[in-house]
């Protein structure tokens, strides 16, 4: 059984066939003449989702829903106030229950070991919905608007090196991107998750320049400096990333990429974002998309 706490949960092999899956969905036709693995096929009937939420969401928790129910199966918005988990169930009891009626698990969560404890004590498939290490749905969603947008980009991550950040960092690896980060000193990625990128023959080059970083970029991406549940620290990240913006100077004729929610006026300008070089809405349509395909992936491997 297949979780995936994180991107790297699948070989190099496996993200490419995910993400051919995703652009067949994404096409409407894939091309074998096997109606069962057709959207209209419905290859996820009779199949639910429970989808745990500790964080808000709109991309990820509406892509999600409406990829089960576009692919024949159906969804489950669990709220933090809707189950016992965080209410004095250990995750690993609420595991053990939701895999006894559920096929899949997704679960935004703070503490990324939460997720960890999920997929080791469920019975079904748990898929990282952000946690504050990893966000690898947006890694997947992410390399497929670059591979419709690009052939063999340089991109650069411009500020915090982030969940977002950590997932790409990786998954760029895995797909043989070339990638500069850029972020404030003591905002870098974890030694880690270079290490797992290092790993696959590709890791970043790090700075904390960001007109250097952009310098050969065809893409800059970048993601809000205060997390979700980074709040109390508002006043002090804000003055860490100055210089780090987003602007439509440093962006130049560079694409933009933004996971989204983003900070106008913080990491990005408003005219940056709202210009023809955002790629943004592509990127967040692609999640239906990165999902679906990775949902009719995991169903098949059981
Ligand atoms: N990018 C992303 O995960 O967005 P949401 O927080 O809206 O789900
Ligand atoms: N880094 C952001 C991503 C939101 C999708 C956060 O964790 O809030």
């Amino acid at each position: 059984m297949t979780d995936i706490v994180d991107i790297d949960d699948l070989t190099t092999g496996e993200l490419a066939t995910v993400l051919d899956r995703a652009a067949e969905i994404k096409a409407g036709n894939t091309g074998d003449g096997d109606a069962s693995d057709d959207p209209a096929g419905e290859p996820l009937a009779n199949r639910t989702l429970a989808m745990l939420f500790e964080k808000p969401s709109t991309r990820t928790r509406i892509s999600f829903e409406t990829g089960m129910t576009q692919l024949g199966g159906h969804a489950i918005f669990l709220g933090p106030d809707d189950i016992h988990l965080g209410h004095g169930e250990p995750v690993k009891d609420t595991a053990r229950a939701i895999g006894r009626y559920t096929d899949f698990v997704m679960a935004r969560v703070f503490d990324h070991a939460d997720v960890v404890d999920l997929a080791t004590w469920a019975d079904v498939p748990v898929i990282n919905g952000l946690t504050d290490d990893a966000h690898p749905c947006q890694t997947l969603a992410d390399l497929l608007t670059i591979r419709e947008h690009f052939e063999d980009p340089s991109v650069a991550w411009v500020g915090d090196g982030n969940n977002v950040c950590q997932s790409f960092v990786v998954g760029a690896a895995m797909a043989g991107l070339d990638l500069t980060v850029a972020t404030p000193p003591g905002y870098g990625v974890d030694d880690g998750v270079l290490a797992r990128a290092e790993g696959f023959g590709n890791p970043p080059e790090t700075t904390h320049d960001p007109a250097a970083a952009v310098a050969g970029a065809d893409v800059v991406y970048t993601d809000v400096w205060v997390s979700m549940g980074q709040e109390d620290d508002r006043a002090e990240k804000l003055a860490d990333f100055e210089g780090f913006q987003v602007t439509t100077d440093l962006l130049g004729d560079r694409a933009l990429m933004h996971c989204l929610p983003a900070h106008r006026g913080e990491e990005v300008t408003d005219d940056a974002l709202e210009s023809d070089n955002a790629i943004v809405w592509d990127q967040a349509e692609n999640r239906l998309h990165a999902q679906k395909g990775l949902l009719a992936w995991l169903a098949e491997q059981e």
